[in-house]
């Protein structure tokens, strides 16, 4: 099948990357920002056949989920068949009402993607299951976890304990440690819903004494949850503390705090270019579209 990827602004070398595995004609786009904060979006050359648009949307998030929306409405005058590869879908932290009368943003985004007519949308590891739950066009939810420990594979660590910051990963960390295979635990964390503040309230870990550390995440934002994991894990004696998430937003000098709390190395998926971006995540978002 002819297929066509166009690299939004956001994701272009990861989307030069999906095109180069699907031997697709790859087009580029451009914005320009006027001085009022409106952007003009041009796809530079035709689509057709099956056309792949590819955006993640971090910060500036709803600019980046603006220009998403743009390139699948442009791109549905082509072609019927378009699948969105949206590899970190912001927005699916608000999938529910955690405080009264709160807008579960996550729903409202979902009709957007029906709205410009997208065929099919690929995420890798989104937030939470539930916000897959709002969208009404089929929907496809990839794990990098695999890329992840292929990667800390290689590292050859001697008998590494895997560590969710919190029991709603649990489930990440034992996919992650069968790949090592080693074993898991998850902390028990708690969040100011209103602050935002983080605090680990496990109890004493008996098995990290000396032992290397792998905090596995599906995102850093701030880094409160992994300085306040890896500070917890350093007070019950553990070696070298890793952390490996797929998607680094990194906000606020995050990196640089994280290092600062003791931990030697942060890795990540190309869901989000940064420094901490080597884990390649296109090969496992083209077997979603093929
Ligand atoms: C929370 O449930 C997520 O899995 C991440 O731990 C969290 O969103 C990361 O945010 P921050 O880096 O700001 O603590």
């Amino acid at each position: 099948m002819f297929t066509t990827v166009i690299g939004g602004i956001a994701s272009q070398g990861l989307a030069k990357k999906i095109a180069k595995r699907l031997k697709a004609k790859y087009l580029n786009s451009e914005i320009k920002v006027f001085p009022d904060g409106e952007c003009k979006i041009t796809i530079y050359g035709k689509p057709r056949g099956r056309i792949i648009v590819v955006q993640s949307t971090y910060p500036p998030v709803d600019s980046n989920l603006i220009q998403a929306l743009a390139l699948i409405s442009k791109a549905r005058e082509y072609s019927s068949k378009i699948i969105a590869v949206i590899p970190y879908f912001g927005y699916a932290r608000q999938d529910r009402e955690f405080l009264p009368s709160e807008i579960v943003t996550m729903k409202m985004v979902a009709k957007l993607f029906k709205a410009v007519e997208a065929s099919k949308i690929v995420i890798v590891d989104v937030h939470s299951k539930i916000a897959l739950k709002h969208f009404k066009i089929p929907v496809e939810n990839i794990s990098a976890v695999s890329e992840l420990a292929r990667y800390f594979r290689k590292l050859q660590l001697k008998n590494p304990l895997v560590v969710s910051p919190d029991f709603g990963g649990i489930s990440r960390s034992r996919e992650f440690a069968k790949l090592l295979n080693t074993d898991y635990t998850a902390l028990v964390k708690w969040r100011d819903r209103k602050t935002g503040n983080v605090e680990i309230k496990s109890s004493n870990l008996r098995n990290a004494s000396g032992r290397d550390v792998i905090i596995v995440d599906d995102m850093i934002s701030t880094g409160g949850s992994i300085i306040k994991a890896a500070e917890f894990l350093k007070r019950q004696n553990c070696g070298r503390i890793f952390v490996a998430c797929t998607h680094a937003l990194l906000i606020n000098n995050a990196e640089k705090k994280i290092r600062q709390s003791g931990v030697s190395k942060i890795i990540s998926t190309n869901t989000i270019p940064s420094k901490t971006a080597v884990v390649d995540s296109s090969e496992i978002i083209v077997k979603a579209i093929s």
